[in-house]
């Protein structure tokens, strides 16, 4: 059986669906605070009794060690975190204890039930300011916010766990998720959205919303700021495949999870115009403190080493948030 920490979440719950789709039984692991009970109930109906979900907060130890005593466990992937980077510089506190305090708890659960195996959802941020593009995993880690401290610091502990206690790691550093499930099961669903897809395609469901673009003089192909959007699916497949290196090989291991490939904010925008048919409200702002100029993510050595291939376009990945979206309201 396989704990998804996170469950109730954008990316966790279609990691759900997809483990559910290849067979594998699941515990769903959230405490709601980000995630929502109606895409627990979602999953239910799909899993039926492969899947099952324990409402519990990863800083209570006796939530965590709830799961490892009712549920015999093979490995976890732990997506569970708070993930705002504007709010982890207002409030690093919460983000220290919930990210890093969270996962510490978690580790030391998973040595204490003898569960050595876990996928862990990193991210770019933990990179920085880019030195140079592509980013590939070599590239120096300076992350600029505490949100990406937080991450850096649990990659970190990941690795003394592994020497101390024989827990093996997979790291997979995410560049921009978009998209959701082809069937609008789960999708993109944040109470603060601070992602560019979703809050476009908000404002084309909404002719009262405009949409504001930051900064439109970048040294990029448009001026506007360049960014690598990896499918959601994709994503998950990325996944499965560590969870399979990880029963092979049992080694730690990192990797980015990206496409090679950026588009402009703009190029964006003018695709969710094209995909929605509809005209969208812009308004252009100054550039906003901290956004680099362009992210892209180097994944050779995903490709090499776990055989990971993304297959899906940024055009999918907008339809299906649309698709999504549209089925929401
Ligand atoms: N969305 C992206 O583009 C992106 C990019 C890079 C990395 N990531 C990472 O991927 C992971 C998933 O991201 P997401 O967009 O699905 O986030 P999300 O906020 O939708 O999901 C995270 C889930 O974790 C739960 N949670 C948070 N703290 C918890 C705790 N202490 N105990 C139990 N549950 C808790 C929340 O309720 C939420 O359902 C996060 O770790 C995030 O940092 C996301």
């Amino acid at each position: 059986m396989i704990l998804i920490t996170g469950s109730a979440g954008y990316i966790g719950s279609h990691c759900v669906l997809a483990l559910l789709e290849k067979g594998y039984e699941v515990v769903g692991f959230d405490n709601l605070s980000v995630g929502h009970i109606e895409t627990v109930e979602k999953l239910k109906l799909y899993g039926k009794d492969k899947f099952k979900f324990i409402q519990g907060d990863l800083l209570i130890e006796n939530d965590i060690q709830k799961i490892f005593s009712n549920y015999k466990i093979d490995a976890v992937i732990h997506f569970a975190a708070f993930s705002l980077v504007g709010e982890s510089c207002l409030n690093p506190s919460k983000y220290y204890r919930n990210n890093v305090v969270g996962t510490l708890n978690l580790l030391d659960k998973m040595v204490e039930n003898n569960v050595l195996k876990i996928v862990f959802s990193s991210t770019a941020a933990t990179y920085g300011e880019a030195q140079y593009v592509p980013i590939d995993e070599l590239h120096p880690k300076k992350p600029c916010n505490p949100y990406g401290k937080s991450k850096l610091m649990i990659e970190e502990i990941m690795d003394d766990f592994d020497k101390a206690y024989n827990l093996k790691s997979v790291r997979l550093r995410y560049f921009n998720v978009a998209g959701a499930d082809e069937k609008t099961r789960v999708g993109e669903w944040h109470t603060t959205e601070t992602h560019l897809i979703p809050n476009v395609l908000k404002s084309a469901l909404n002719e009262n919303k405009t949409f504001n673009l930051f900064g439109y003089d970048y040294d990029t192909k448009d001026g506007t700021c360049v960014r690598d959007y990896i499918n959601v699916e994709d994503l998950i497949e990325a996944h499965i495949l560590a969870l399979e290196y990880l029963n092979k090989f049992e080694t730690t291991n990192f990797f980015n999870l990206g496409t090679n490939e950026g588009n402009s904010v703009k190029e964006v925008f003018d695709l969710c115009e094209k995909i929605t048919g509809k005209k969208i409200n812009l308004n252009i702002e100054k550039r906003r403190e901290g956004d680099p100029a362009t992210l892209i993510a180097k994944n050779k050595k995903a490709k090499e080493v776990l055989g990971w291939e993304p297959r899906k376009t940024l055009y999918d990945s907008i339809k299906s948030a649309w698709e999504y979206e549209k089925s929401r309201k």
